[in-house]
């Protein structure tokens, strides 16, 4: 080969790689003026963030999407977690991917690729609702999630989302429940005349029963709630009706909130799956861990109880309201969190509901183009899905 073609061998082959990498790596940023404000992660560390900026006709659209990681509901959990990256940010890594939602490319994020995204760090352990002003000198735990949700905010209209167009909060699993809750109050924060929705990505846990029939999630949150001091945090609208802790049910406030709101959710949400229906409590024998690793090794009898909770899903889901402000895209899926990985938002193989992608059904919702309502098939109809497989050593048994 002469040395031309030799160069313009490498450039072809760079230009590939660049072409088809799905992701990319950005910075970590500290909150460190939330300090001050007594706005910390649990173990007294400043909140953070990772952002790449807008440009180009995106560059006063801010896309606030909120990491997930589940919850601690006591002293016992909250310091343990502490220990990891969820307590502290001392513990995060400086840089994290980018791909999904985040990618910055138009191929894999067709209306969101050019918008500021930022990827909000968890580390408060309550879905960013906590606010305990005593701090107890035997645990030094810091309960403080709602007061980072603001800190974060009000950094980020500093550094220009207040002059933002469009915004939009968002997150996966618990931060899709944050994205929830706290939806109305991210609303009230931006210019008045900015356009704002709320997107939750696998964020609609639902209040079932487990397989031995106790409620282990509702006295979950119970604990989540009264641990962290949330109840004031809640939306009203719901607080003012049941018990606080009862709020932290999308099916129970989620008609309450006021600001447009999409709903991205498997129907056999694998999370739920395995932490709801058959937490290990429920399951002394580890009769559902080969199920709950791979839905294929499900027995009839463990999918018919998965159907009768795509069914108490789906009942829950109803509590979202009917408004045309509503969307929803629920797919009969073993996943969770659909909207972070290229594979599942937007790609050649991605799931797809009535022939739309994730990333089509929200974008041409939050401009308007088109609602979107859709409910799938029972499994195993939809062939598009990318159902998880759970590796048995990665696997907690929770
Ligand atoms: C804290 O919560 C965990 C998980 O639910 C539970 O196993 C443990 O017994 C609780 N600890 C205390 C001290 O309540
Ligand atoms: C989806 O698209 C394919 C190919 O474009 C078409 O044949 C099919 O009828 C569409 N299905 C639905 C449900 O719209």
């Amino acid at each position: 080969m002469n040395g031309r073609l030799q160069q313009w061998s490498v450039f072809v082959v760079c230009l590939m790689i660049v072409l088809r990498t799905e992701s990319f790596f950005v910075d970590i940023t500290y909150v460190q003026s939330a300090v001050a404000k007594g706005a910390v992660c649990l173990d007294g560390s400043p909140p953070a963030y990772h952002i790449d900026k807008g440009s180009g006709a995106g560059i006063n659209n801010w896309l606030v999407h909120v990491e997930g990681g589940g919850w601690c509901n006591n002293v016992t959990t909250c310091l343990a977690r502490t220990k990891t990256r969820l307590g502290s940010s001392k513990l995060m890594a400086k840089q994290i991917a980018f791909s999904g939602i985040f990618s910055n490319k138009p191929q894999f994020n067709p209306d969101f690729y050019n918008w500021n995204r930022i990827k909000v760090r968890y580390c408060d352990g309550a879905s960013f609702t906590g606010d305990v002003e005593v701090v107890d000198p035997a645990t030094k735990l810091y309960y403080r999630g709602a007061r980072v949700f603001v800190a974060v905010i009000e950094d980020l209209l500093a550094k220009g989302m207040k002059n933002a167009e469009n915004a939009i909060l968002s997150g996966c699993s618990a931060g899709g429940l944050t994205s929830i809750l706290h939806c109305d109050n991210f609303k009230a924060l931006l210019p008045v005349g900015t356009k704002v929705k709320c997107f939750s990505d696998a964020g609609f846990f639902i209040n079932a029963k487990d397989v031995s029939g106790a409620p282990h999630i509702q006295d979950f949150y119970n604990d989540v709630v009264t641990t962290h001091g949330s109840a004031k945090n809640l939306p009203q609208s719901c607080t003012s009706r049941m018990k606080p802790s009862l709020c932290f049910f999308p099916q129970n406030m989620a008609q309450g909130i006021r600001t447009p709101l999409f709903i991205v959710n498997a129907a056999y949400d694998s999370w739920q799956i395995k932490n709801i229906l058959a937490p290990g409590v429920a399951d002394p024998h580890g009769l559902w861990h080969d199920c709950k690793t791979d839905i294929v090794k499900c027995s009839t009898t463990q999918l018919q109880t998965m159907q009768e909770f795509r069914l108490q899903f789906l009942n829950a889901l109803s509590g979202l309201g009917s408004s045309t402000s509503r969307g929803y895209f629920i797919n009969g899926c073993y996943a969770h969190c659909q909207t972070e990985m290229q594979e599942t938002w937007f790609r050649g193989d991605s799931p797809l509901l009535y022939n739309k992608t994730i990333a089509k059904a929200v974008g041409d919702w939050f401009y308007d183009r088109s609602p979107f309502q859709k409910i799938d098939c029972p499994y195993p109809c939809d062939k598009t899905c990318h159902n998880r497989v759970f590796d048995q050593q990665e696997y907690p048994l929770v």
